[in-house]
């Protein structure tokens, strides 16, 4: 699903929704036995999710460098919301020395996997950064006081009205130091609001090889109501149907800034993203990774972007 740091968008199709990695070979670096090829019976859906969906380094990346562009000092104190396997806040922890990191998510069996998977692979100095809590955003309890929320990958849009998403932005306000500021991102454009599959070969490390689809199966225009799916296929035809499934309102960038700023943060700041030249210097229709602040956007098909709001 949605990945907003490395997506890359794609300004004349549709295949730059949700999901897209900007980096799609980065990950874990594959073992020097070769692994068995994936399929249906034997994968591992959070690990796919992870592979097609994620790119916790860039999104890192760009809070890190944002945050200090802004308040002119290093976040210290991380707050992942909807953290579901805790992989960003892993990141956060890796990041550097010093970096705490707590995620906030209500299914135990993908903390459980995220203790498994991602806790695991860091060091003991490094684990004992990391808190992964089944605890629900809204009632966030001790994990206040940061320097840095994150609500990424579109998983604040479960909020389909909006008091309750104002309710939301109210209790993340609350939850940020004084200097705090909240990072969310955003997907929009018309093919949002459209029903459609996009298809996309992933190669993991390994030399494994799935496909990763992106289902946006029912939108309603008159409540802004979408259900969205991910399924994968693997080399052998075997499919991994509905692994992930989300009911969401399809929110626009104008409905969440003023949102924002009827929950009380004071400066909010909209990150477009650049576009990738070709030899000649034209636009290729695709997204280059960079994200400037701006209020100014272009009415491209699908676009991904990143909102930061200052407490
Ligand atoms: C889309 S997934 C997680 C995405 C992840 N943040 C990412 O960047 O890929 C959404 C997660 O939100 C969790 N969730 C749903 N409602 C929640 C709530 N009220 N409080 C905390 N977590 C919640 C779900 O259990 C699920 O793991």
């Amino acid at each position: 699903m949605p990945q907003t740091a490395a997506k890359p968008k794609k300004k004349t199709s549709v295949s730059a929704k949700p999901g897209q990695k900007r980096r799609p070979g980065k990950g874990r670096a594959g073992s020097a036995k070769k692994p068995p090829a994936l399929t249906a019976r034997t994968a591992d859906r959070h690990e796919l999710y992870q592979l097609s969906v994620q790119n916790v380094e860039s999104e890192i990346d760009f809070v890190d460098a944002e945050f200090e562009r802004l308040r002119g000092r290093k976040a210290v104190r991380l707050r992942e919301d909807f953290c579901g396997t805790g992989n960003t806040s892993c990141e956060w922890v890796r990041r550097r020395e010093g970096n705490i990191a707590v995620g906030l998510d209500i299914d135990q069996p993908t903390i459980d996997w995220g203790v498994a998977h991602n806790l695991s692979a860091l060091s003991d100095e490094q684990q004992a950064r990391v808190r992964l809590l089944n605890r629900n955003v809204l009632q966030p309890g001790d994990a206040v006081g940061m320097d840095c929320i994150l609500a990424m990958n579109f998983s604040y849009w479960l909020f389909k009205t909006r008091e309750e998403l104002k309710h939301y932005f109210r209790q993340v306000r609350s939850s940020l130091s004084k200097d705090g500021v909240f990072f969310l991102d955003h997907y929009g454009g018309s093919e949002a609001m459209s029903e459609m599959v996009e298809k996309r070969p992933i190669r993991a490390p390994g030399g494994r090889r799935f496909t990763y689809e992106w289902d946006q199966a029912s939108y309603n225009p008159i409540t802004g109501d979408m259900t969205c799916r991910i399924h994968f296929r693997f080399p052998d035809k075997t499919r991994m149907e509905n692994a992930f499934e989300y009911h969401w309102r399809l929110w626009t960038l104008p409905e969440i800034r003023e949102l924002l700023a009827e929950a009380g943060f004071s400066k909010i700041h909209v990150y477009w993203e650049g576009d990738e030249l070709d030899e000649d210097g034209e636009p290729t229709g695709e997204g280059n990774g960079v994200f400037t602040p701006t209020m100014v956007g272009t009415a491209d098909p699908a676009f991904i972007s990143y909102i930061a709001a200052e407490r």
